[in-house]
């Protein structure tokens, strides 16, 4: 996507984006195109997902796919799930689970993109087309459906900028919290953020952290404040909320009771009510409904031999290491911040104010007029 796409892509609102393909009337019915015949809706589709540290996975990523894929096969379709937690060979074993089990399309949300490269070949072999979803894997794959990835470090590079109120030069020592190294997101939030931040702070200590777990951010973190000293880390760059709960713990195990501004992404519930309550500035809020729906009727218009479905749900296009021109979709994502928390995850039903307030959060909520 190109930059000035991406600053459009950014003033988009977070609630329902969802792009009504039938009303366009792109779409065909379940009786057209030719192959539709031949896969009805007796169809088995496989999730893979990487891990359950942080909570979108099996939060929202795997029942809301589940549903969708239900909805499009009226109830037919069989949904495959397997979660690696954070396991490349487990998941490489999955994979092979799903094409011997008879997958008809997998969707891969790969622990290692690299080396799930093997995997995606074998079944590309066994003329098992693979989606790759939210990370981009390697191989010979149909099909990538992710979020605009590169954006997502932006957003939270400028938005640790503004936190820092035009506070800059050398003495504004920053601390860069990354994702893990085998998964190429992590690599676009750190270039998307970097090309916000470099020149205007210092990054005083940068860390790419294994299998994206919290205790492992909060370690690096704990190792960060014990070389620059706590008082004199400005902000903390952290790729996602998970990770970010594990630096907020380790400024707090420091005896930090006025918290710099900490990044996140993700919009997990517990960062949620952090922002509300001030310890966190802001998450990305990355509309799940659309990338878990989307992929889910990417993979069945696969199966069911929709083309002119599937072109319209691919209009984007990226290169991954092995392959180049991908059809793919990028979904948009919004800043999260006390600002339009109600605009964002509550309009869109990811929660409902009440999961935000509870007791603890009430005070904090009523400021911002959430209600519960
Ligand atoms: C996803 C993030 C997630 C992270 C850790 C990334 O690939 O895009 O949403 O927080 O992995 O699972």
């Amino acid at each position: 996507m190109s930059s000035r796409m991406r600053r459009i892509a950014i003033s988009v609102a977070g609630s329902t984006l969802t792009l009504s393909l039938a009303a366009c009337g792109v779409l065909g019915g379940a009786e057209s195109g030719d192959e539709a015949q031949v896969k009805g809706n007796d169809i088995t589709v496989g999730l893979l997902l990487p891990e359950k540290a942080n909570t979108r996975y099996e939060q929202f990523d795997y029942p809301i796919f589940k549903k969708k894929v239900a909805a499009l096969t009226r109830d037919r379709g069989r949904v495959l799930y397997a979660n690696a937690e954070a396991d490349a060979k487990k998941q490489e074993g999955q994979l092979e689970e799903m094409i011997e089990g008879g997958a008809d399309a997998i969707v891969l949300d790969a622990v290692d993109a690299h080396a799930v490269a093997e995997g995606v070949a074998k079944a590309k072999r066994a003329g098992i087309p693979v989606i790759a979803y939210d990370r981009l894997a390697e191989g010979p794959i149909d099909a990538y459906i992710s979020f605009d990835n590169e954006l997502v470090g932006e957003v939270q590079g400028r938005s640790l900028l503004e936190a820092l109120g035009g506070r800059s030069g050398s003495a504004t020592r920053i601390v860069m919290m990354n994702g893990s190294p085998t998964d190429p997101n992590a690599r676009q939030f750190k270039k998307g953020a970097l090309a916000e931040l470099t020149g205007k702070v210092r990054i005083a200590k940068s860390y790419d952290t294994k299998d994206w777990k919290p205790e492992n951010a909060r370690a690096n973190m704990k190792k960060a404040i014990n070389a620059i000293g706590a008082d004199r880390i400005a902000a903390v760059y952290s790729a996602n909320d998970g990770m970010a709960g594990g630096v907020i713990e380790a400024l707090e195990d420091a005896g930090v009771t006025d918290l710099p501004p900490v990044t996140g992404q993700d919009a997990e519930l517990s960062a949620v009510q952090r922002i509300v309550a001030g310890e966190q500035y802001m998450s990305v809020y990355k509309p799940y409904p659309q990338e878990a729906e989307n992929a889910a009727e990417m993979a069945v218009a696969r199966v069911q031999g929709k083309d002119i479905q599937f072109d319209a749900l691919t209009r984007d296009n990226v290169d991954s290491p092995t392959h180049k021109n991908i059809p793919a979709q990028l979904v948009p994502v919004v800043a999260l911040t006390k600002e339009n928390v109600a605009d964002t995850v509550v309009a869109d039903g990811i929660y409902e104010a009440s999961d935000i307030c509870t007791a603890k959060y009430e005070t904090a909520c009523a400021a911002i007029d959430l209600e519960s």
